[in-house]
């Protein structure tokens, strides 16, 4: 089925034999468990190492639970592949849960060979849409202070983006949303 609100794009994936793919992103479903699974179980170790700051493995349990956000407190987002022989993998996702003071806290990963196609900055669009219609005002996620692809990301995506370090080799960056001049009465 298709939901009117999935945002689609078009990309080229890195591998040369494999034909130009169409790459959508849409809210995450509870039937997208196994396949989110094999998304962060195919994920390089160094992805997954900055995707979970070197500790947490993902299994099924995490998927299912991440598959069934409440829409309110949680959301997700995952981009899936149409067409090709991939049609239907899942090669990036998006976790978007509320933090005890009212922030967002965000999570992120794209399959490694689709990296650097725009797919982290179509996921994160898509959170901010959600963020702004449930009157979320900041957005927050942490990472290796070396993760220079997120800082970039978050950087563009919300102008206002602080960045603390927590003296851990980990950064906390902390953004506003700012509501779009299409938002206003
Ligand atoms: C962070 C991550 C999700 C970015 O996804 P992506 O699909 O590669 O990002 P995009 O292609 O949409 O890039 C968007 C912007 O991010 C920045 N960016 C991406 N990769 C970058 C890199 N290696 N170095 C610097 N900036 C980078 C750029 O600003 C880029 O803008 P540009 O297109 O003008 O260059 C991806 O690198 C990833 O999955 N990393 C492993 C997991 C992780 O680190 N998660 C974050 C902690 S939760």
């Amino acid at each position: 089925m298709i939901d009117p609100h999935d945002r689609r794009m078009e990309i080229t994936v890195l591998d040369p034999h494999l034909p130009a793919t169409e790459v959508v992103v849409r809210t995450v479903r509870p039937a997208d468990a196994d396949a989110l699974t094999r998304l962060y179980q195919a994920l390089s170790p160094e992805s997954r190492r900055r995707r979970f700051l070197g500790t947490a493995s993902f299994g099924s349990d995490a998927a299912r639970r991440c598959c069934a956000p409440d829409h309110r407190h949680s959301e997700g987002f995952v981009a899936e592949v149409r067409g090709g022989p991939r049609d239907g993998a899942l090669v990036g996702h998006l976790e978007l849960e509320e933090t005890d003071d009212g922030a967002i806290e965000l999570a992120i990963a794209v399959a490694d060979r689709y990296q650097h196609r725009g797919i982290g900055r179509q996921l994160v669009a898509a959170g901010l849409v959600w963020a702004r219609a449930h009157h979320i005002g900041r957005i927050t996620a942490t990472a290796f202070a070396d993760n220079a692809a997120l800082l970039g990301l978050l950087r563009r995506e919300l102008p206002t983006l602080r960045v603390r370090d927590l003296m851990d080799g980990t950064v906390e960056m902390d953004g506003t949303v700012e509501v779009e001049t299409d938002d206003l009465p």
